[in-house]
């Protein structure tokens, strides 16, 4: 007779958070009419050159066979041109680059390649959820370390909750799901103190061109002597709106390509060569096409920023200056879950509960206005506005 216990899953995955937009969605498909402010994506597709490009692709019997594992000599090569223009990253010799399905699969990448079963990750908190999710997938401990009241890093708390078991400090800037943009100056210290206590710093870039100005974006890998300790994840996503294509990058230092080779000839054997294709056109078009849309976003960022710092608002709004979101604190009696709930049912807007991000605020919102056009998100924001009034405390 089969044990029941042999057939449930492992006591790891069931420690994972269940993924949150999933539930949000559901609420949100069962409340026709709602406005979501919820799922992180932008409001464009990507630029017309990637579909002629794909649209060519697949004449040669190559392009039905596997790749390079690391990605295809093309697309590495216009990667590593980029890197070196926009970021300051020179890859090689003391560097390498993968091409991943996505800025998540390079993510778990890193955390596979550099931590061992019960070493410690330490993750600003609020956090992307698939960061810790990864993390605990791979059998690590996430340790969250509050961020400021404005969503800034907090070096010396970072600093204090390091042990001999850390393995990796990560950074996420632009952040998500905070909006805050970390200074030059900030990020440096955290790459200085990995580099004194002999641990990666995990930054991860996939809203690089979401910095808005007075603000800007910073890489870490940039950092002189900095390769050796620092892991650099893209992606284009967000960017070139190429969400679906599943396309991000890895810069690693050249002592993990072993076993980032290992870690991705057994998940993806090579990443998938018509997403491939397009993402090299898209990279063809470059950075012009990601900053033809920021104005837009930056005048709806000062637009939500206005409209939820209004005296009879019950939330509270640090000013941020980067991605797509504002993590607003409610001043509310109902926990983030519940909250989102009725905010869908009762008036129609969807937003994401600052628990999934382990946000330490009793009851806060995530608040995402990429993926629609200016007249939907004021539209939402009002409905924001009066959903909060009625739910607050
Ligand atoms: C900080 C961060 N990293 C990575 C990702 C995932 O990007 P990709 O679609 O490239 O996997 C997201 C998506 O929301 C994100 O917010």
């Amino acid at each position: 007779m089969t044990r029941d216990l042999a057939l449930s899953q492992s006591a790891r995955l069931a420690a994972v958070q269940a993924p949150v937009i999933p539930i949000v969605g559901r609420w949100t498909a069962e409340t026709p009419g709602t406005i979501s402010l919820g799922q992180g994506i932008v409001s464009y597709g990507p630029p017309p050159e990637v579909m002629q490009a794909v649209a060519a692709f697949g004449s040669t019997l190559g392009e039905h066979r596997y790749g390079p594992v690391e990605g295809s000599a093309e697309l590495v090569g216009l990667i590593e041109a980029k890197l070196a223009r926009e970021n300051g990253i020179t890859v090689r010799p003391a560097s390498r680059l993968f091409v991943t399905a996505g800025g998540n699969q390079a993510f778990v990448n890193a955390v596979l390649a550099v931590t061992d079963p019960g070493d410690e990750v330490i993750l600003p908190a609020p956090f992307y959820f698939n960061h810790e999710m990864a993390v605990v997938i791979a059998g690590a401990v996430p340790v969250g370390v509050p961020t400021t009241r404005e969503y800034q890093l907090d070096v010396a708390a970072i600093a204090a909750a390091m042990t001999p078991r850390t393995r990796a400090i990560v950074t996420v800037s632009p952040n998500n799901p905070t909006g805050a943009v970390y200074p030059e100056q900030v990020l440096r210290e955290v790459n200085q103190l990995c580099r004194d206590r002999g641990v990666f710093h995990v930054h991860d870039e996939a809203y690089e061109y979401f910095a808005y100005a007075p603000s800007r974006h910073f890489s870490p890998g940039s950092i002189a002597d900095a390769a050796p300790h620092t892991i650099s994840l893209y992606s284009l996503s967000k960017a070139y709106g190429m969400a679906s294509w599943r396309v991000g990058y890895m810069v690693v230092p050249t002592g993990l390509w072993e076993a980032v080779n290992k870690i991705q000839d057994t998940l993806l054997i090579c990443p998938p060569a018509a997403s491939q294709c397009a993402a090299a056109a898209a990279l063809r078009v470059g950075r012009a096409y990601p900053d033809s849309h920021t104005a837009q976003l930056d005048r709806m960022r000062h637009e939500i920023y206005e409209a939820l710092s209004a005296p009879d608002v019950p939330c509270e709004a640090p000013a941020v200056a980067g991605a797509f979101y504002y993590l607003i604190r409610v001043d509310s009696r109902l926990d983030s879950m519940t909250l989102t709930e009725r905010l869908i049912r009762e008036h129609k807007v969807a937003t994401i509960p600052g628990s999934a991000f382990a946000d330490p605020a009793p009851c806060s919102i995530r608040i995402s206005y990429g993926a629609l056009e200016p007249h939907a998100v004021s539209e939402g924001l009002e409905r924001l506005k009066t959903g909060l009034k009625a739910l607050a405390r």
